[in-house]
């Protein structure tokens, strides 16, 4: 039996961070050798915000080689670049032919997308359910994993394939679903407090897989803390919680428990703590970081991959677009 097919994008701009790494990353790792897997990093999507052209590439590039130094592998799964395939942009177009102003207007992230850029609101904006629409279905995926913020554009995607296979009586799309494994994932807590460690939560909050160790330092030290505990085994404050969970990542237990035991006596001393997980989180980062430098160094081993797993891509892609050509009524002289 063939292996179901999962498709996935990945945001361009998105250098990955601990919580990534122990999050969606583990995921696709697991997914990889399980399912038929369709990886891509949506640079497309980035115009909608108008990134500059200088960026762009350097951008897609760092993805690209992060999620490689992660140990996803071309070899199993396909990873491509999303406007290598010029199939996305042309099902894209024959989408959009049978989708509704109206209904993109509703989108719960158009209306925050106007509220945040009410200076560019474009059509692309307006239209980014369409396109992903275009990147789950033109590899007819059943699988996408994808969290709760991505759910209406999944639930607007199968609408879209559904409609179009009703309107030129064809069966050509499948539904999609979001799709997780259902285990808990370890909790990553940020280093400024509020919770989860996130890109957009803020400058030192996160800690990037390619921070040098230095940035590394600098982030934990400024770790945010409270002023002590005040009674003997008491219950630690959310703040503190997250500390310890960090630790708990990247440190041995031997060295949570030293620290838990100090808590409890209240002779804990927050920057010997602090310098003791900088120093962990450098030495679990470090083996890749030095892979994502080594892989970024060899561009043609790059080039190689990213072509490749473009060819892999357009093979799938571009059937599904001559079927959908084919089921509107479209052919060539
Ligand atoms: N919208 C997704 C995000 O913001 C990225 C994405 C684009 C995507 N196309 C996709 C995810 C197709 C899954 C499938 O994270």
């Amino acid at each position: 039996m063939s292996k179901e097919i999962v498709v996935s994008g990945i945001r361009s701009t998105g250098n990955l961070h601990l919580g990534n790494y122990f999050g969606a990353v583990k995921n696709f790792l697991k997914m990889q050798h399980e399912y038929n897997c369709f990886f891509f990093i949506a640079d497309y999507h980035s115009l909608t915000t108008h990134p500059t052209p200088a960026d762009l590439h350097s951008n897609v590039k760092q993805v690209l080689v992060e999620y490689l130094a992660c140990g996803l592998d071309p070899e199993v799964s396909t990873l491509y670049v999303q406007s290598d395939l010029p199939e996305i942009a042309e099902l894209y177009l024959l989408l959009n032919m049978n989708v509704y102003v109206g209904e993109l207007e509703r989108c719960t992230s158009f209306k925050e997308k106007i509220r945040k850029q009410p200076d560019n609101v474009n059509a692309g904006l307006l239209t980014y359910p369409s396109l992903m629409a275009a990147d789950i279905l033109i590899h007819r995926a059943l699988k996408v994993p994808v969290g709760k913020d991505q759910e209406q554009h999944l639930e607007m995607a199968r609408q879209f394939g559904n409609r179009f296979n009703r309107l030129y009586n064809t069966e050509l799309f499948p539904e999609p679903y979001a799709f997780n494994y259902g285990t808990q994932l370890v909790k990553i807590p940020g280093l400024d407090g509020s919770g989860k460690m996130g890109k957009s939560e803020g400058e030192g909050n996160a800690i990037f897989l390619a921070d040098t160790p230095e940035a590394i330092r600098k982030k934990v030290m400024r770790a945010v803390t409270d002023s002590g505990p005040t009674q003997e085994n008491q219950e630690k404050p959310e703040v503190i919680k997250n500390i310890f969970q960090l630790m708990s990542v990247v440190s041995s237990e031997d060295t949570v428990k030293f620290f838990d035991d100090a808590y409890n006596t209240m002779t804990i001393r927050y920057g010997d703590m602090k310098k003791q997980l900088a120093e962990d989180m450098i030495k679990f980062t470090a083996p890749l970081r030095e892979k994502i430098e080594a892989i970024k160094s060899d561009e043609e081993f790059v080039s190689k991959i990213a072509r490749r797993g473009a060819e892999k891509a357009r093979e799938s892609a571009s059937a599904t677009v001559n079927a959908a050509r084919k089921a509107i009524g479209i052919r060539h002289f």
